[in-house]
């Protein structure tokens, strides 16, 4: 079966891999230019290693390409995947821009088209945008109707940076919205060897059911991060009182790492799009307005410790080592690094930064800190260190590196190192939620 994928980002190429796997030939249709050329020399254009490697066996093997022509490469496939980007505008809707120009293209195709073809939304849109906006210009591009000459699915994507082919492999569930049986029919055929359970709806429940997923995911965060900081002002230690918590099933032990708040290019933005979309119904949504404000308070808790510990920031050097959204990804989008740096310059401090692979990416957005090539380097002479993104290297700090600090102190900002080694280090630690021993 020949199948496309339009946007060759985090969804669409491992969406593209997925298939080429599962012994599909793939065409992923991009406008960006340098993507195609990343995707034909066998290249992920972002850090992705495990998507990277298959990603370039299948290119060798001619069973996936990529090509800037939108048309021609929907021209010859059965299934049509829509995977596209649906950013955040300011009012919190999100922008389908993109999503129409897809659509356009698409439609192009099925006007001239004499075979069944079934297009699929994979990109996060707010219910009932795939069976109006989506199925609308469809209609009115191609001069043809929807669930009788082409097929119309809505397919959210569960996938996490960082483990995107593993999430593609094994999704934890596949939904599949349909306008009709028959292209419901076709596309649980497709995915049949995955045997993941298939829940099958119609297109608006589908959609729904990516934004219940995530708003959820980034509740369950905000509440441990609110627990922390209650813990961090008693002198109790969070993780303890969580991993307590997360042992009731009711509540479960995923996704309860306190820390500086929940970043990412769909945490943030999803659960905003559907408080908007709540709004414009006149329903409040009170707590996807509390899971927000929470998040965006939660990057100076880092300041707020800093403060109590050093006196001031006025002047002081902070280190702040990761600056992607989380570990093992080079993504900035939305990372909480930005408006963390933010503060602790509106504090009067003076900030350096270091990433393993994603100080390209946020030079671009703070084109104006000192930026450091090694944790060492940032570490040197700096008064504290604030960790933003749990990299693994900087598990491994230690004695010597923290020697180089003018003033050992350590903020975990993931809680993800052990308290213990890093005061063995000769670092004072701190946390979210977790304040040594013995301090007022
Ligand atoms: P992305 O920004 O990484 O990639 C989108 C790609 O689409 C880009 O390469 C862009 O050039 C291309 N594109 C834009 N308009 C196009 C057009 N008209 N024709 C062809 N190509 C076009 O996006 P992403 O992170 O993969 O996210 C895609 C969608 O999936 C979004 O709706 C997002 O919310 C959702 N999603 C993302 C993730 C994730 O972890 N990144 C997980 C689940 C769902
Ligand atoms: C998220 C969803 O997990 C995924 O199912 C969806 O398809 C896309 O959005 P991703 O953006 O890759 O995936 O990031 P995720 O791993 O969920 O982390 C999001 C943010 O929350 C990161 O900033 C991370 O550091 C933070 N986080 C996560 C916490 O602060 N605590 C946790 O316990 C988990």
């Amino acid at each position: 079966m020949r199948v496309c994928v339009i946007g060759a980002g985090y969804v669409g190429l491992a969406t593209a891999v997925m298939f080429g796997k599962l012994g599909h030939e793939v065409v992923c249709a991009d406008v960006d230019e340098r993507r195609v050329r990343a995707v034909n020399s066998g290249k992920s254009p972002f850090y992705e290693p495990p998507l990277e490697k298959e990603l370039s066996r299948l290119v060798k093997k001619g069973m996936l390409k990529a090509s800037k022509d939108v048309l021609g490469s929907a021209r010859e496939s059965a299934f049509i995947f829509i995977c596209v980007q649906t950013p955040s505008l300011s009012s919190g809707r999100i922008d389908i821009r993109a999503l129409k120009a897809a659509s356009r293209s698409v439609a192009k195709v099925l006007r001239k088209s004499e075979d069944y073809k079934v297009v699929v939304v994979k990109s996060t849109v707010v219910p009932s945008t795939t069976d109006t906006v989506v199925r609308e210009v469809l209609e009115v591009g191609s001069k043809k109707t929807a669930g009788r000459d082409f097929g119309l699915c809505m397919n959210p994507e569960f996938l996490q940076e960082g483990s995107a082919l593993k999430d593609s492999m094994e999704p934890t569930r596949i939904v599949i919205g349909a306008i009709d049986k028959r292209c419901g029919n076709a596309l649980m055929k497709l995915y049949s060897p995955i045997s993941s359970d298939k829940i099958r709806t119609d297109l608006r429940t589908a959609e729904m059911i990516k934004y219940a997923s995530n708003v959820f995911l980034a509740t369950k965060i905000s509440y441990a991060n609110e627990m922390a900081n209650i813990c961090y002002r008693l002198g109790i230690d969070s993780d303890v009182v969580l991993n307590a918590a997360g042992k009731d099933p009711r509540i479960g032990p995923l996704f309860l790492k306190p820390g500086l708040g929940f970043g990412g290019s769909c945490l943030p933005k999803d659960v905003k799009a559907l408080r908007q979309k709540a709004r414009s119904m006149q329903y409040p949504g009170r707590l996807l307005n509390a899971v927000l404000a929470v998040n965006d308070e939660q990057p100076f808790e880092a300041s707020f410790i800093l403060k109590e510990v050093l006196g001031t920031l006025e002047r002081r050097r902070i280190a702040v080592l990761g600056l992607s959204f989380k570990g093992n990804v080079d993504d900035v989008r939305e990372t909480r690094a930005i408006p963390l740096i933010a503060g602790l310059l509106a504090s009067g401090a003076e900030v350096v930064a270091y990433d393993p692979m994603a100080a390209s990416n946020f030079i671009e957005l703070m084109p104006t800190i000192m930026y450091a090539s090694s944790a060492k380097e940032a570490l040197d002479g700096a008064d504290a260190c604030i960790i933003q993104a749990d990299w693994p290297e900087f598990k491994r700090l230690g004695r010597k590196e923290f020697s180089r600090m003018r003033n050992p102190v350590v903020v975990d900002g993931r809680r993800f190192l052990v308290p213990a080694e890093v005061e063995k280090a000769g670092a004072r630690y701190y946390g979210i939620g977790y304040k040594p021993a013995n301090e007022p």
